[in-house]
């Protein structure tokens, strides 16, 4: 059997709807980037981001459905990023799959970002339960012990910014502009990481909690007292930098894959589209045989394809929302299985 899911995705900056079938094959997803717009600002600007995702949230469904060819009475149920988020963003679409599910008289699921972020793996691959997931994005970092498709135990956070923002917050120290993973990713590629050696982030003891505020600090001294002496000297910057975030993220997933003996890490979210932790994501785990996997980078940043995804999995569980619920902006505890979610 066919089951069709529209997902519809609007936590950021980018207004997303798509349709899965089976949680695994994607038909559409549809992206609208706001990325251009917000780039003048420096930043998402929470009022601008609402404002777009209005404009464009039902031409956005209209195409996602249109490009997967199927009829809006094929579809078996809606399921929409609920939280964590922009809490005017998210409102846009929660208003809109309430009022689809309302008129079509299919069933809603509420879905947890993050939640859908580890899920987009199962668009891919098929990793066999339970595994390892470190989300690393631009609002979030967070290790996640995965025991099946609706069964996410959280085992770790950020102490305080995640690892998006630390990229982020250097490129604007360094004048490089938005979104800065990606710049820093690129002049990195060119640069040494030996020159300029900033500290790994909350590298000792046995907590797998991260923390990246203090090498954004690192850096800002760094640069008061040394500046930016030339296009080689910022290659090297940014390379030696982006070594600290890459090691923190990858010592930590290491060090939870060995506290649960699990043998299998998977790695999402914007920060997975890092070419540097890729590399060496894959290096160290051939070296202590642990499967390393993530999605693709279009399905590793914001997309309405791992909340179809996870929905399906969630409205075969037999789990549903109604029409009342509301979105929620920060990681609200969430109680999955007696376990406090985040
Ligand atoms: O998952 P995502 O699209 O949105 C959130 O849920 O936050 O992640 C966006 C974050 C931004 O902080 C961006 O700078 C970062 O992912 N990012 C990268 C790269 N591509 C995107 N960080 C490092 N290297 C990249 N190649
Ligand atoms: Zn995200």
């Amino acid at each position: 059997m066919k089951s069709y899911i529209l997902g519809i995705e609007s936590s950021c900056d980018e207004t997303s709807a798509a349709v899965v079938c089976n949680g695994k094959e994607v038909q559409s997803n549809v992206v609208a980037s706001q990325m251009s717009t917000h780039k003048k600002f420096g930043g998402v600007v929470p009022e601008v981001a609402s404002r777009m995702h209005l404009e464009s949230i039902l031409p956005v469904v209209e195409s996602a459905i249109d490009d997967a060819g199927i009829d809006l009475d094929e579809i078996y149920g809606i399921a929409i990023t609920q939280g964590p988020g922009l809490i005017g963003s998210l409102l846009v679409g929660l208003a809109s799959a309430k009022t689809i599910s309302l008129a079509l008289n299919k069933p809603l699921i509420g879905i947890n970002h993050l939640e859908a972020h580890i899920s987009a793996i199962h668009l891919e691959h098929n990793p066999e339960f339970p595994f390892i997931a470190l989300i690393a994005s631009g609002g979030h970092t967070n290790l996640f012990l995965v025991n099946s498709y609706t069964d996410f135990e959280p085992i770790s956070r950020t102490r305080d910014d995640a690892a998006g923002e630390a990229f982020d917050k250097a490129a604007k120290l360094m004048g490089l502009g938005y979104p800065g993973g990606v710049l820093i990713d690129k002049l990195a590629s060119k640069g040494n990481p030996e020159i300029h050696k900033f500290p790994i982030p909350f590298n000792k003891g046995d907590s797998l909690d991260f923390s990246f505020s203090g090498i954004k600090t690192s850096l800002s001294n760094f640069l008061s007292k040394n500046g930016i002496k030339d296009e080689e000297d910022l290659q090297n910057i940014c390379a030696g930098y982006q070594e600290s975030i890459v090691k923190s993220l990858i010592n930590k997933s290491v060090k939870a894959a060995g506290k649960y003996s699990i043998n299998k890490i998977v790695i999402c979210g914007g920060v997975a589209c890092n070419s540097r932790l890729r590399q060496l994501a894959g290096e160290t785990g051939k070296e202590l045989g642990i499967e390393v996997l993530y999605p693709s980078p279009s399905l590793c940043t914001d997309n309405a394809a791992m909340i179809a995804s996870i929905g399906y999995f969630r409205f075969m569980n037999n789990e549903s929302s109604d029409l009342y619920i509301s979105s929620y902006s920060t990681s609200k505890p969430r109680i999955v299985r007696g376990r406090t979610n985040f």
